[in-house]
Order: structure tokens, then sequence, then C-alpha cells
């Protein structure tokens, strides 16, 4: 049987500024479904990339008499260090300046007009440079007036192209309704559906070389760009194989479409992701069966404040990763924030969570296990009987399975926090049956040898089986947990927790994998 497919994706960051917390979190989680879905055997086509176009990049390179292409390719840089230092396993880079990206977004432009999907129009009204986009009564505050969140508004009065959006909106009122399991959670496809009930107007999709000269021009009327929003969505697209020049890259795109999840922030499921790009889909041709899956988190605060350049208060996952290690940053990353919801940054909650569960935890139970197998076994494990000897060795074997049940349970429901709680406690029963078993004391009786081999092996059995689930998380330290444990981690979750040790099997001396942290936050 062929292995199932996998398509995710994350939103393409602007390449205005260098990378934040919020960034770093969203590749993280895609990173760790990525890896848990290979794990699981499927066949994954993680996609992420940057998002180069646009005002802001150009006002930007301006700024510092820059070409906006060199601009971006420099902050492209700080993305891609970032990501390597992280270890994500993206399968490609989407970055919207490539040829091949233009080539796709143009041939879209050009299907599109000739569907008389799109059209011309003068418009006058207020834009916001910031956001750049015109702006509708609907944005003024209870003042009446343009809040700050759309930095500097301007009159402006000028000819573009637009996108018949309202031409989709009661395909989209009725997609939205009918299609459970579009958005999750649930929340934001309810919030979502009372958006569109809302909505009204097209969507501009060009700006005036006059105005913005970087970004790809329409193929149909040179004196424009397409606006950002527009070229960026597509690339969940062009990097995917649609429209390719080569078969094999459009059979893929066959193949990958289908199981499409896009992974974004909440602030852009409304409009970007759950307005325009259903519809863009759509008037594209796309049926309903064909629409992607949107996972929307909620964010990072720090102090309870939104993270902005503005506010001075952004925080640099870089050297956060130089100050703790890749494997802090990225387990507190997803340990310490619910998919979906808010969660303020706490470096000190970093430490601690990084100590109690990693260090102390898990570290601590892998490092006895393999201390007293040498010891007492000269590091030969033997298997545990149908019934063991101490009912508390059945008690947490039973544990170890009902935890790979809801690790499972959970990260298919994209909940990694849940997933890494359940680990914690199978973590902290092991370490308690440890101190009830007392190994050190059974060691001194000859008579009990058999329940000592069985508390080595029930306690080898819980490592073993957290290092696997951590496996997607901490790629290199489950790795070298399970490398002492001389297992496998696709091999350890095929069996039930009570049949890995099937027959006697060495392991190796302890090399600790998680030292404490101790530097102060
Ligand atoms: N370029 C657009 C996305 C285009 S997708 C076709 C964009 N870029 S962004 O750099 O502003 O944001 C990239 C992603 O980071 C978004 O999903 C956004 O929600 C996420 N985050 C930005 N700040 C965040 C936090 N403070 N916390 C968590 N994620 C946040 O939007």
């Amino acid at each position: 049987m062929a292995p199932e497919t996998f398509f995710i994706t994350t939103a393409i960051d602007y390449t205005n500024a260098a990378p934040h917390i919020g960034h770093a979190y969203e590749k993280t989680l895609a990173d760790v479904l990525a890896r848990y879905k290979r794990q699981s055997g499927c066949e994954v086509f993680f996609l992420t990339g940057v998002d180069q176009h646009g005002q802001k990049v150009q006002q930007a390179a301006e700024r510092e008499n820059l070409k906006p292409q060199e601009f971006a390719d420099r902050v492209t840089k700080t993305f891609t260090d970032l990501w390597k230092l992280l270890g994500i396993s993206y399968d490609e880079w989407a970055a919207t300046s490539n040829p091949k990206h233009r080539q796709i977004v143009q041939k879209i432009l050009d299907t599109l007009y000739e569907a008389e999907a799109i059209y011309k129009a003068q418009h006058s009204g207020f834009y916001s440079v910031r956001q750049e986009q015109f702006l509708t009564d609907k944005e003024r505050n209870e003042a009446g007036e343009f809040g700050p969140e759309w930095g500097e508004v301007v009159f402006l009065e000028e000819e573009n192209w637009y996108f018949k959006l309202s031409e989709c909106r009661d395909w989209l009122s009725d997609f939205v309704k009918n299609h459970k399991g579009f958005v999750s959670p649930a929340f934001r496809q309810a919030e979502l559906a009372n958006a569109v009930s809302k909505g009204d107007g097209d969507l501009c999709i060009s700006r005036p070389k006059t105005r913005l000269e970087w970004g790809i021009e329409l193929p149909f009327d040179k004196d424009f760009v397409t606006y950002v929003w527009f070229d960026a969505l597509i690339n969940y697209l062009s990097f995917a194989g649609y429209l390719s020049d080569e078969n094999s890259e459009r059979e893929s795109f066959q193949k990958r479409w289908p199981t499409a999840l896009h992974i974004i922030g909440k602030d852009i499921l409304v409009p970007a992701h759950g307005v325009y790009w259903p519809c863009m889909l759509h008037a594209m041709g796309f049926s309903d069966a064909e629409m992607p899956s949107l996972l929307v988190h909620g964010w990072w605060t720090l102090r309870g404040a939104k993270v902005s350049k503005s506010a001075g208060n952004v925080i640099d996952p870089k050297a956060l990763v130089e100050k703790y290690g890749t494997a802090a940053v990225r387990y507190y990353l997803v340990r310490d924030i619910a998919t979906g919801q808010d969660s303020d940054f706490n470096e000190e909650r970093l430490i601690s969570i990084y100590n109690t569960e990693l260090a102390n935890g898990f570290g601590n139970l892998l490092n006895r296990t393999l201390n007293m197998a040498k010891r007492y076994r000269a590091s030969l494990l033997q298997p545990i009987a149908p019934s063991p000897v101490s009912p508390k060795t059945k008690e947490l074997l039973a544990a170890c399975s009902e935890t790979l049940k809801n690790y499972h349970e959970q990260m298919n429901a994209y909940q990694v926090h849940s997933a890494l709680e359940a680990l914690t406690r199978l973590v902290t029963d092991a370490n308690t049956y440890a101190e009830q078993m007392a190994p050190w004391k059974i060691a001194k009786d000859e008579t009990q040898a058999a329940l000592l081999d069985e508390t080595l092996t029930a306690m080898a059995t819980a490592a073993a089986t957290t290092a696997a689930c951590l496996a997607p998380i901490l790629p290199d330290e489950a790795k070298s947990a399970l490398d002492q444990l001389q297992f496998e981690s696709q091999a350890v979750l095929a069996v039930s927790p009570e049949k890995l040790f099937a027959s006697p099997h060495q392991v190796q001396p302890p090399t600790p994998v998680f030292p404490r942290i101790d530097t102060p936050a």
C-alpha cells in the first residue's frame, strides 16, 4: 500500500524584519507535526518560506539604500539560519521572489482574467500604508477614527485591478457552514462564519507601479504589480508543483494537495486565509473537496503585551538558543502553549520546565536506569514474564500503553502540549516506581533476582517509550537516548510496551542527554 501523504505548510514570514519568537513557534509546531507524521510512516511534504514582496520591504530597503532583492535576501538569511539552528526540517523553501513562483502567479492571474473573475476600476478612499490596504468605515474605531494599528492613513484615488470576491460570498458562506473541520480549533471556524456573513465588496489585487515596484507584474497590465497577499497565498500552490512544467511535479501536486494543512496565526485567518484564499481557489476551479484545512494557533505575548518591533519587546530566538540550547527552546515553544490559545512568554518558565521535565524528569529516569543496568546486570536487560512478580510493574507497563494511546490522540489533534503532558506523567510514574521498588535494595538480596530484572526492564520500557514519543519534538536528544537504550523509535512505537523487551537486550552505559540549566534568566 502506498504511504499516506501529509502536506503541511506554515505562513510565509515577512522579510522586512528579523524573526521573533512568534515565527519560531509556528515553524517549530509545524516541524514537530511533520516529524510526527514522518515517524508514523506518512510521506510528508513540509513547505515554509518567506514573503518577500510588498511596500514594507521596499520602504525598508530604501531606508538602507539597498535594492529590495538585496534587502530581502539579507533578512531571508536570518530566517534560514534560525531554522537551521532550530532543526526545522522543511522539504521545500517558498521564497516569493523565486522566478518559478512568479511564473505560476502570472499563469493564475491570466486564467482569472480570461474567466473574467478580475476587472479594472477606479477607487478612492483611505489607505493604510502599514497594512497595505484600503480601509472602509468598518475599520473605524468607536471614536470614528482609524486606530493606531493602521499606522499612517492617507487618502488615495487610483485605478486598480479587482478580484470578484463578492461573487464567491454565497458559496463561501455555505462552505464554511457545511464543512466542519475546515478551520480548527472550532471556535475559529465560528469566528470566520461570522466575519463572512458581514463581508462585502471585491478584493483589490494590484498596486500601481508608481507607488510600488517590488512585486510581481500583472501579465496583462505592465503598469501594475500584484497585491502582496494575492501573491503570497499562491506560494502554497506554486512550490507544491501546481501547474509545473515538470510532469512528476504535477503528479506530486495531485497527491499532496488533498491533504493540505496550513498552519497560521490567528491574525491572518480573517480575511486572508479564511476569505481570500478559499475564494481564490474556488475561482480557479478547485472543488469543495479540494479546499485545504487551516490550523490556527494563538499568539505569544510578553508580559501580556503583543510582541512587535515597534513595541521594542521582540525576543530574539537565536539569542535564546545560544543561551539555553535548541532542545530547551523547541521544548518550551510547544510545551507552554495550548495550540489555538495565547500564552505569555517567560524565560524563567523555559528554564524551570526544561530542568523539571527533561533534566530532572526524563534525563534522571534514563540515567538511573542505565546506571543500575550496568552496575547490577552488565547492561543486559531481561524480558518481563507475562505475570510480573510485582503488581506495580504491571501498573507501570499499563501506564506506558495508556500514555502511547493518549500521545497519539493528542498529536493527531495537533495538541502537542497535551501529548507532552502525558509523557511527563509517565516519567513521574516511572521515577516514583523506581523509588518504591528501590532496585538498589533488591540488588542486595539474591533471592529477588527476578524482581530486580523486571524492575530495571520496566524502567527501561518507560524510558524507551518516552524517548520514542519525544523524537518529533527533540530529534537529536531522543536519538541519543534511544541509542543508549539500543532501540529505533519506530520499532518502539510498533509494539506494545510489555512486548518491547522480547529477548535479552544489551543497553549502553549512560551519557547524560539533558544537562541542567543553571544560568539565571
Ligand atoms: N506574510 C504574512 C503571511 C503570508 S502567508 C501566505 C505574515 N507574515 S508575518 O511575518 O507577519 O507572520 C508570520 C506568521 O507568524 C503568522 O502566522 C503570524 O500569525 C505568526 N506570528 C506573528 N507574531 C506572532 C506571535 N507573537 N505569536 C505567534 N505567532 C505569531 O503574516
